[in-house]
Formats: structure tokens, sequence, C-alpha cells
């Protein structure tokens, strides 16, 4: 079986800059070595560049040049909706192959190319998302206009597309929305905007905060996680598609990255959440979201960094024993 590495060095649905050095990062620690050390094929062509789209759109990041005004509050609107379409390109390409991709963030806005990528292969495929935000803000409800703060409202299909309110050309019209609200389920949310939450009440979407795996354990959760997406399915389950933005883990646990929440996910409990999806047997995507190795100082970032090449091992088939 093939792991098929998917790096995507990119910063632009969200202001802070460094998001896009964490995949390099996670490769130069030794992640592609590690992943063949459990046994996997690992194909890994190089880092994604996306050079082509900002020459299209006239930018030049090196040079701090991007002529990508907002459209309505949303920003980078043409930057990320080019990027993660050829993002849902290069993973649909590799599931349909039979390949498991694995894509390396970069920031979390990433996911709507991810999980589109993944749908286009496994129409089917239900959606484990494990962060500390819902990222289900709408054009509507966004504070900050950081569209990694809405791919999952972009994937349902439940916000308003740019060319709805006035846009010339139309960022985001190539996302099919074929996700939808009973196939997402969250594990470890702790911000959730006012209006974020009023659209996960509206759609009856499941999401296990924090307060849940208080109450409940993870090993508790994680089941209840699965029986919910898996309602209804055929023996067996869904296909799973793992999004993991890093800071679901507490920041003592991994501190480098763009909006920590205190409160969060143990190590083991992160561990925990990646192990018992591999175990289904049914993980056929999976991607490690905001890390970003210039916030905090040296030390932290290498405990993020080796931090976020554990999750993946354990959700690739690491054990204990
Ligand atoms: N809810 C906030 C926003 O809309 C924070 C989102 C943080 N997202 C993330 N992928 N780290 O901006
Ligand atoms: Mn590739
Ligand atoms: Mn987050
Ligand atoms: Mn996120």
């Amino acid at each position: 079986k093939t792991i098929a590495i998917v790096g995507c060095p990119f910063s632009g649905g969200q202001p802070k800059a460094g998001v896009d050095e964490g995949p390099i990062h996670l490769v130069e620690a030794g992640l592609p070595e590690q992943l063949k050390a459990l046994g996997w094929n690992v194909r890994f062509d190089g880092h994604h560049q996306f050079e082509e789209i900002n020459a299209k759109l006239g930018n030049d990041p090196a040079a701090g040049i991007v002529r990508d005004p907002p459209i309505g509050k949303l920003k980078n609107p043409r930057l990320v909706s080019e990027v993660t379409k050829s993002v849902a390109e290069a993973v649909g390409s590799h599931a349909k192959q039979g390949e498991l991709p694995l894509t390396l963030g970069g920031d979390h806005s990433l996911a709507m190319g991810t999980i589109s990528g993944t749908l286009s292969a496994y129409p089917d495929a239900g959606v484990i998302w494990v962060d500390a935000h819902a990222d289900i803000n709408t054009e509507e409800t966004t504070d900050t206009g950081n569209i990694h703060g809405m791919p999952v409202a972009f994937l349902l299909g439940i916000t308003q597309q740019p060319a709805s309110y006035g846009a010339s050309e139309a960022p985001f019209s190539w996302i099919k929305p074929m996700l939808t609200p009973e196939r997402i389920v969250y594990i470890g949310l702790r911000d959730v905007d006012v209006g974020e939450k009023a659209i996960l009440k509206k759609h009856g979407i499941k999401a296990f905060s924090m307060h849940e795996v208080d109450r409940y354990g993870i090993g508790r959760v994680v089941e209840m996680a699965l029986e919910w997406v898996n309602k209804g399915y055929g023996p067996g389950g869904r296909p799973i598609h793992l999004s993991f933005d890093v800071d679901a883990l507490d920041p003592t646990v991994a501190p480098s990255t763009g909006t920590p929440v205190r409160g969060g996910l143990t190590f083991r409990e992160g561990h925990y959440i990646c192990e018992s999806i591999y175990e289904t047997g049914n993980l056929v995507a999976l991607d490690l979201m905001e890390v970003n190795p210039s916030l905090a100082d040296a030390a932290a970032v290498k405990q993020t960094v080796a931090v976020g090449c554990s999750l993946v091992r354990a959700a690739l088939g690491e054990t204990l024993l």
C-alpha cells in the first residue's frame, strides 16, 4: 500500500507567515522515512509550489506582491480558491490510483481541496475533523475574513459563493458541495464563534467538544464519533477522511501554531484518535494542518514537529505494542 505525501506550503487562508514552512519541517524531520519503516511505500514528489497560480494572479509572494483584494469579507479569495482547487486535483488523483493521500499543511483552508479530492474518489466518505475550531464560518458570520476559518461551510455548500454577491470572477465556484452535515463529526472543539454555534445547531452537526472529552473520555468519544458517521451505512463502515488541525492538541503539547487555544487534547488523546481510526481499516485520506514553525522558540518548534510526525505515524499504523 502506498502513501502519497502532498506537501502544501501555503498560508493564504490566514494572516500569519510561517505556516507555509510546516510541511517542509515535517518532511525534514524524517516523516517519509518513518512511514517507510512502518511498511508503507511512500511517494513524495516534492512540495507543491503553486507557482503557476501566483503567476496567473500576478503575485510575487517573495517580493510581497499579492494582487488579490478581498471579496466581501473574504481575504485572498482568488489565491485560496486556485490553490485548493489544485490540491483537490492532486489528492483526488492519488486517491483514485488507490494511494492514501497524506496532505501536510499549511493552513486549514487546504481542507477544501483535500476533502473535495477525497470525495471525488470516495463519494460516500465521512470526515472526522479534529480541531479546537469548527472552521465553519460563512461569509456572513466570519469576523476575521480568514478562509481557514471557513472550509467546512464551503464543503457543505452553506456559505454564499462570492459570485452571488457581485464578484465578477467566481472563486470557489469549482467546489461541488458533496459533503452532507451528517457525514462530518468534530472532536476537540473549544473555540467556536457565536455564528458557528448557530450553524452547527441548525444543521444538526455532531460535535464532541472538550467538554464531552472530559465527560466520556476519549475512548467513548471516538467510538460515538465513528458510530455517528457510519450510522445507516452498510457493514464495515464508510471510508474515512481524517482532517487533523494540530491546534486540537493543548498548546503545552503543540505550541507552534497560529491560533492556539488552552484546554486542548493531551498527547495521548490526540494519538488515541489517530490509532482508533487506523484500526477501523477505513482511513482513505489524512491531513495534518496548521503546524507553524515560526511561532515559538526552537525547542517548541521541534516538539510540535515531532508530535505532528508522531500523530501521522499513529494514524498510519504505528502501535504501542
Ligand atoms: N474562528 C476563527 C476564524 O474564523 C478562528 C479559525 C481558526 N482556524 C484554524 N484553522 N486554525 O477566524
Ligand atoms: Mn503528488
Ligand atoms: Mn484550529
Ligand atoms: Mn482548523
